[in-house]
């Protein structure tokens, strides 16, 4: 990323609560990811994804369908150097906006075809640690009519977003209501937070 892109996603943060960021990584990069949750998936490693935190905790597909596997180093090369540059994003948005985030976690995402994700707020009700929401999509050829967009909702509008290969996007976590509206295929994305104590 160059410093007018690293410029606008905090000028953007800032005045409006969200960014779009596209071509974030590098192109081969997506899709050794892409490969890689494709691959997990095949070998069942992904779960059903809850809501809620702890003694809180339920699955409910009628709120969210997708599935989800937690990411840690040392998965793949590409999950390490996805990491990386999480890692880059969060000091920048630390030098910048001097948010104190101290670290970021991150999961895939498998929407199979029909799911969604209803209107929500990221942070829990007990826990305010996440700060800066991101997705990743991986979705190369996406078009219009599969769904599956990212809607995040304001007060007298909303906004539409793609889930295109290598877009980025970040929203502050405490602030947007947000929702994935119905997708008609397979929608894959790295989800994640950055997090401050
Ligand atoms: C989430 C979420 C948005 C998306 O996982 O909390 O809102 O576009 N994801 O996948
Ligand atoms: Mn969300």
């Amino acid at each position: 990323m160059n410093s007018p892109s690293h410029q606008k996603i905090c000028t953007d943060l800032t005045e409006q609560g969200w960014t779009i960021h596209d071509n974030f990584l590098a192109s081969e990069l997506v899709h050794q990811l892409k490969q890689e949750c494709h691959q997990q998936h095949g070998q069942g490693l992904l779960r059903e994804a809850g809501i809620g935190q702890a003694e809180n905790y339920a699955i409910q597909q009628s709120i969210r369908g997708d599935q989800i596997r937690w990411l840690e180093n040392g998965m793949s090369a590409s999950i390490d150097m996805f990491l990386a540059e999480m890692n880059k994003l969060r000091l920048l948005l630390n030098r910048q906006l001097f948010l104190g985030l101290e670290n970021s976690e991150h999961h895939f995402a498998l929407y199979p075809p029909g799911a969604f994700y209803q209107k929500h707020k990221d942070q829990f009700r007990h826990d305010d640690s996440r700060t800066v929401s991101s997705v990743v999509y991986l979705n190369p050829n996406w078009q219009a009519e599969h769904g599956g967009e990212l809607r995040l909702h304001f007060d007298d509008h909303y906004q539409d977003i793609a889930p295109m290969a290598n877009r980025l996007v970040l929203f502050m976590s405490a602030d947007i209501w947000h929702e994935v509206l119905p997708t008609q295929v397979e929608r894959l994305s790295l989800t994640g937070w950055f997090r401050r104590r």
